[in-house]
C-alpha cells in the first residue's frame, strides 16, 4: 500500500429515505470519502440515483465524493456529474468505446479522473492510459448490487496492477465484498483505497457504523 488508507463507504446500503442524515452519520463515524454508484438498469442490472441525488448530497459534508458510473454510455453525463460536486468520477472501460476520451473529458472539467474493470476484465486495457489516470478501481463483484460475496481471483490482479501503477500517484481502489476478512488481501496486494457498503452501513446507528469502519481499519492495519 503507498498511500495512506481510504475507508470509502457505499451508500448504496445506506437508507435511502435519509440519506442526507446518512452521509453526514458515516462521515461523523470516520468515512474518508463518500462512494456513490450511480446504476442506469443498462450497463448493469439495477438503477440507482443520478446527478441530481449527489447534487443534494453535497452540502452535507464536504468529503471526496467518489462517483462510480455503472453507465453506458458515459460521455453525455459527465458534466452534470462534475456539476454536482463528484471531486473522482470513475468509469468502465467496459462502457465506453473511446476510454481515453472519457478520461480526458473527466480532467477537462477539472476532475480526478478514474477507471475499472469488472472481474473478467484483463487488467491490459489500462496500459496505454495509465499516465492519464487518477484511480484505478478494480470490481471484486458483478456490478450491480450490494453485498456480494468477494471474488478472489481479483487479489492476483490487484498484485499485478499494484505493479503496474508503480510509483505513479494513482490510487488502486477495491469495490465489492470488502470485509474485515477480505481487506487485509487486498491491502496486502496493493491496494489503498476500499469501496464498503454493507460492511460498513450494518447495525443502521452512528455508533454501528463508527466500529464498522475501525473494525475494517484495524484488520489492514494487524496484518499488515
Ligand atoms: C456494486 C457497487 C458497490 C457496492 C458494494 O456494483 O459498485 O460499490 O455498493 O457493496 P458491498 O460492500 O456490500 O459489496
Ligand atoms: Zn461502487
Amino acid at each position: 500500500m503507498a498511500q495512506p488508507l481510504v475507508i470509502a463507504p457505499s451508500i448504496l446500503a445506506s437508507d435511502f429515505s435519509k440519506l442526507g442524515q446518512e452521509v453526514s452519520d458515516v462521515v461523523t463515524a470516520g468515512a474518508d470519502w463518500i462512494h456513490l454508484d450511480v446504476m442506469d438498469g443498462h450497463f448493469v442490472p439495477n438503477i440507482t440515483f443520478g446527478p441530481d441525488i449527489i447534487a443534494a448530497l453535497r452540502p452535507h459534508t464536504d468529503k471526496v465524493f467518489d462517483t462510480h458510473l455503472m453507465i453506458e454510455p458515459c460521455d453525455p453525463y459527465l458534466e452534470a456529474f462534475a456539476k454536482a460536486g463528484s471531486d473522482y468520477i470513475t468509469v468502465h472501460a467496459e462502457a465506453t468505446k473511446h476510454l481515453d476520451r472519457s478520461l480526458q473529458a473527466i480532467r477537462n472539467l477539472g476532475k480526478k479522473a478514474g477507471v475499472s474493470l469488472n472481474p473478467h476484465t484483463p487488467e491490459n486495457v489500462l496500459e496505454y492510459v495509465l499516465d492519464r489516470v487518477d484511480l484505478i478501481l478494480l470490481m471484486t463483484v458483478n456490478p450491480g448490487f450490494g453485498g456480494q460475496k468477494f471474488i478472489e481471483a481479483v487479489v492476483e490482479k490487484t498484485r499485478r496492477v499494484s505493479k503496474m501503477i508503480g510509483d505513479r500517484p494513482i490510487r488502486l481502489e477495491i469495490d465489492g465484498g470488502v470485509t474485515p476478512q477480505t481487506a487485509p488481501l487486498v491491502t496486502a496486494a496493493g491496494a489503498d483505497t476500499l469501496v464498503a457498503g454493507s460492511a460498513v452501513f450494518k447495525g443502521g446507528t452512528v455508533e454501528s457504523y463508527r466500529a464498522n469502519i475501525e473494525a475494517i481499519r484495524q484488520s489492514v492495519v494487524t496484518s499488515a
